[in-house]
């Protein structure tokens, strides 16, 4: 299969170019510089250009606080960005795989959410990523929609890589005991996405971890597979409050029969993540 993966500097991005050619793929990586998606003759002429058989969106506004100040600009990337990349695909008769979030749910839910359950963002980020599953939809492609959560990994600014950096600088730490996802390790995720591109299925689809966890849950393990003597102490989401409100409850499970994607569970990815980070292969994850 020919590849083109959009915002592939980013830690999803680079993660699954390496995990396109690790199975043998061709992969045009394309990072910001190289294609602003917020330029819809851009994605167009660029994938016409290409003539790649699928396009893999990682390009992404994350920064979820600052988009409640910036919606926008957020959306514009997020939301009519994501639109022209499928626009493009669909005029360059290429399939679409476009990563999205559990955000989109109100995140007060008790039971983990499914493909075809209600979405209602509390957030402008989750807007935001939700405008863009609609312009995917929209769009015209052969797509598919892969709403992930909580990811870490090589290449990126994330939490896990966060706590055990300040692990090693602190005896202690506070971490928010009251909000309940599924961590995603990229190098599970990303060799997910890329079977995605290459199959066929349609819609939306659930890919997230295996297993629950909070982020204390989610430091402590890291914290102590990394053999760090720093303790870690559970706290409050009201003693942290963050310019946007992050979802109690977003743990994502799947409706879909034989198509369904499953990944392997967290603590799993964490053991990746930590190898990773000692040795890491050329070129990244996996
Ligand atoms: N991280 C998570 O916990 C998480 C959870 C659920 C879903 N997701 C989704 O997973 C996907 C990948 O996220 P990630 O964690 O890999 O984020 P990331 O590391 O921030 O990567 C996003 C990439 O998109 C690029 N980008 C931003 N604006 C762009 C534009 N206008 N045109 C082209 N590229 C642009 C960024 O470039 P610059 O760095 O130059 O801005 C960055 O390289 C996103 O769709 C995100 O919404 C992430």
């Amino acid at each position: 299969m020919r590849l083109v993966v959009t915002g592939a500097g980013g830690m999803l991005g680079g993660a699954v170019c390496a995990a396109a050619r690790a199975a043998g793929h061709e992969v045009l990586a394309l990072d910001r510089v190289a294609l602003d998606v917020t330029d819809a003759a851009a994605c167009r002429e660029r994938l016409v250009a290409a003539r790649p058989d699928a396009v893999v969106n990682c390009a992404a506004w994350t920064d979820v606080d600052g988009a409640e100040t910036e919606e926008a600009q957020a959306t514009a990337v997020n939301g009519a960005g994501a639109g022209n990349v499928a626009a493009g695909a669909a005029v360059a008769r290429a399939r679409i795989v476009h990563v999205s979030t559990d955000y989109v749910f109100p995140g007060d839910g008790r039971d983990p959410y499914v493909e075809s359950d209600a979405v209602g963002p509390r957030t402008a980020y989750g807007r935001s990523k939700l405008a863009g599953e609609v312009a995917v939809a929209a769009a015209g492609a052969d797509h598919a929609i892969a709403r992930t959560a909580w990811l870490f990994g090589a290449g990126g600014a994330n939490f896990v890589d966060t706590m055990l950096r300040l692990g090693a600088e602190r005896d202690e730490l506070r971490v928010v005991d009251d909000q309940i996802g599924c961590p995603t390790w990229t190098g599970h995720l990303a060799p997910a996405l890329v079977a995605l591109a290459a199959g066929g299925a349609r819609g939306v689809f659930h890919a997230a971890g295996g297993g629950r966890a909070t982020w204390f849950e989610l430091a402590r393990e890291a914290l102590s597979l990394a053999g760090s003597h720093c303790r870690v102490e559970s706290t409050t989401t009201a003693e942290f409050p963050r310019p946007a409100a992050r979802p109690a409850f977003s743990v994502l499970a799947s409706e879909r029969g034989a198509d369904a994607v499953c990944l392997p569970d967290w603590r799993e990815g964490l053991r990746g993540h930590l190898a990773d980070i000692r040795s890491p292969t050329p070129g990244g994850t996996p």
